[in-house]
């Protein structure tokens, strides 16, 4: 049995998660990271709670030139999903650049219905809750992280690209990376109070 207690101070928690900011790879210096820093981020995703112990996170790294690969794939399938009057270079050659100047990507997957009688939501909240690991952790050694979703992430293609079967589902593609210096990130959070009935 381990002891519960931590030597992290509520204030240190508190200012830990009102400071994590999403930072995008266009933010960052393109710098590597070491991936034994990376495989930390990994170890703290797997700490997140999960019911019935399944663990269904799965994690795809992208690192040095399979990160080029990942852009290559990505410029390509928009090119097929787009409309040619909709085609912009530009969404293409940010496509590319996101993978330079990020370091480590992190395509994060989530295996549902290991259990029948554990429904497929809470094997993607605890997949969220992983990524959510792995971005304090950033914050905490002074990286940049981005959760990143959409048509590119969601498409068949990029599910059959990994390999995935029928009960795997992407979560998100986590861009990590070293952030430029000096870098402001403003951010708002409705009051707590608006969001909360305290039934008495
Ligand atoms: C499930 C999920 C999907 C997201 N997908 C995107 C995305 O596709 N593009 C994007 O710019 N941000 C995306 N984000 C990140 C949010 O934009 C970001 O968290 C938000 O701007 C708040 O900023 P903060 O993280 O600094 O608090 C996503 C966040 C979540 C939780």
């Amino acid at each position: 049995m381990k002891n519960i207690t931590t030597t992290i101070t509520p204030k240190q928690i508190n200012e830990l998660i009102k400071n994590r900011r999403t930072i995008f790879p266009q933010e960052c210096t393109g710098e590597q990271i070491d991936d034994k820093i990376i495989w930390q981020l990994l170890e703290n995703a797997t700490w997140s709670p999960n019911h019935g112990k399944l663990e269904p996170w799965h994690f795809f790294v992208f690192a040095d030139n399979t990160r080029e690969k990942l852009g290559d794939f990505l410029i390509k399938l928009y090119k097929k999903l787009t409309p040619k009057e909709n085609y912009k270079e530009e969404k293409a050659t940010k496509l590319r650049d996101r993978m330079s100047q990020s370091s480590h990507i992190i395509v994060v997957v989530a295996k549902t219905n290991q259990n029948p009688r554990i429904p497929e939501i809470e094997d993607i909240e605890a997949v969220a809750c992983a990524i959510q690991n792995m971005q304090l952790s950033a914050t905490v050694y002074g990286l940049a992280s981005y959760w990143g979703t959409g048509a590119l992430v969601y498409a068949d293609e990029t599910h059959s690209q990994l390999g995935l079967s029928k009960n795997e589902k992407i979560v998100g593609f986590l861009y990590l990376g070293v952030p430029k210096e000096g870098l402001i990130k403003e951010a708002t959070r409705k009051p707590i109070q608006e969001k909360v009935v305290w039934i008495k």
